[in-house]
């Protein structure tokens, strides 16, 4: 959070499965849409944060799978876990809190009482967090029943029950609701109060976050689920900050964007003709996510007019621009181009996609940025990342011929094993 000098001009907090992420999309469509907007139009003045019921082993496990931003802060385990930046710091203070009125022990004694309760996985039982699989047709009943014994025992807790069979356990300070106030204040403390928070979601842990005062809230879908629905025709039908979104996922989350007038919110993904669209100022980000797109583009021979690809990539490349790949080898512009020129189609039909996460540009003079960012393509299941860093010249040219690549530097990022021949760019 430190990153941001002033208010973020817009929060999002997202929900992940079939809100963010959807998983009847291999495609990924419309999380790559969410992503190119993001990175090109918010990334540098605004806060990305992801709100899961996930524990964080899923929630690592999700992040290889899909397409998915580095967000600025995680909330994991159904509002119990705060996270900050990539290093996912704890919030210790919020850990604190939660111990309020809770005995994970008690619970689990009082739960392995009802026979229709199914624990979940381990991963998914946490310190603040106890979670079990439950049929729709028992949920009500057993609810009341574990309430009542578990006040007995002197517990004050939340009990939530989504997607038509999870149930979890928690403080009754705690949920996804209570952690983005908790966020709110803090922020609010330090003076940053986002000047707009959008909350998203598709069921019944993601009801609490629509109840936080200020809050825009968009319920994702046609796939929104039975329960968060019946929430909202019984709390929320009149309240004009909710809307019911008729996208689905993310597309839903771009669609409220537009809906509440929070930003921008045409994905550089939908642009007509990438080539074409010209800017009436210099724009780095933006710069490096449609370079990206173009690039995706040209692997998978979507490019209409090749020919004109080329002589863009050449105009825009600086003569004397050298490219040193994650490999550790330089390469003059020129030769880059000439094998852009080999691979066009090589991934023609393939699952592959490329995007790219926390776009960070910095001024370094009068007409020169320095961009720092992490490229990842996908292809089928298989994910590579690279580190990399590219100077960007506005010298001698005008805002509508777009900003001339000076130089690229990649380095294989943790986890990314380096021996793929076939990365490039
Ligand atoms: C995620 C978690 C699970 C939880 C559910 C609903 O699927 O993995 O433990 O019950 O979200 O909150
Ligand atoms: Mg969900």
């Amino acid at each position: 959070m430190e990153r941001l000098k002033s208010s973020a001009r817009l929060m999002i907090v997202s929900d992940l499965d079939h809100t963010m992420v959807d998983h009847h999309d291999p495609n990924n469509l419309s999380i790559l849409r969410f992503n190119a907007l993001w990175e090109a139009k918010y990334r540098h003045d605004s806060l990305l944060v992801f709100s899961t019921g996930r524990s964080p082993t899923l929630y690592k496990q999700l992040r290889k799978e899909k397409p998915m931003l580095t967000p600025d802060i995680t909330i994991m385990s159904v509002g119990t876990e705060i996270t900050y930046g990539n290093a996912m710091v704890p919030d210790e203070g919020w850990v604190d809190f939660l111990n309020h009125k809770w005995d994970k022990k008690i619970v689990t004694e009082e739960t392995s009482k009802i026979p229709d309760l199914t624990l979940q996985s381990e991963t998914e039982q946490r310190p603040h967090k106890a979670s079990f699989y439950v049929k729709k047709e028992k949920a009500q009943e057993i609810m009341k029943t574990l309430s009542e014994s578990l006040v007995k025992r002197g517990l004050d807790v939340k009990i939530i029950y989504s997607g038509g069979m999870d149930l979890d356990i928690l403080p009754q300070g705690a949920g996804k609701g209570q952690a983005l106030a908790y966020l709110h204040k803090k922020l609010k403390a330090e003076g940053k109060l986002p000047q707009n928070t959008l909350a998203c979601g598709d069921s019944g842990n993601d009801a609490e976050l629509f109840t936080i005062p200020d809050v825009h809230g968009v319920m994702v879908v046609k796939n929104a689920q039975e329960e968060l629905l019946q929430w909202h025709a019984e709390n929320a039908k009149n309240n004009p900050k909710i809307i019911h979104a008729d996208e689905t996922c993310a597309a839903g989350i771009i669609q409220a964007i537009g809906h509440f007038n929070l930003g921008p919110n045409t994905s550089p993904r939908d642009l007509p003709d990438l080539l074409d669209a010209k800017l009436d100022h210099f724009d780095p980000a933006y710069e490096v996510v449609k370079f990206y797109l173009l690039l995706e583009k040209w692997r998978r021979a979507e490019i209409d007019s090749p020919e004109r690809y080329l002589n863009n990539l050449k105009a825009v490349c600086s003569p004397a621009g050298l490219y040193v790949n994650p490999f550790g080898i330089e390469q003059s512009f020129g030769d880059v181009i000439g094998k852009l020129k080999d691979c066009y189609g090589d991934k023609k039909g393939k699952q592959y996609q490329v995007w790219v996460d926390q776009v960070f540009p910095t001024q370094i003079d009068s007409d020169t940025w320095l961009v720092k960012f992490k490229k990842l393509d996908q292809t089928g299941e298989e994910q590579q990342c690279c580190y990399t860093t590219a100077i960007l010249s506005s010298k001698d040219v005008e805002p509508s011929q777009g900003l001339t690549w000076v130089h690229v530097h990649q380095t294989w990022m943790d986890g990314s094993t380096g021996d793929d021949k076939s990365w490039f760019l």
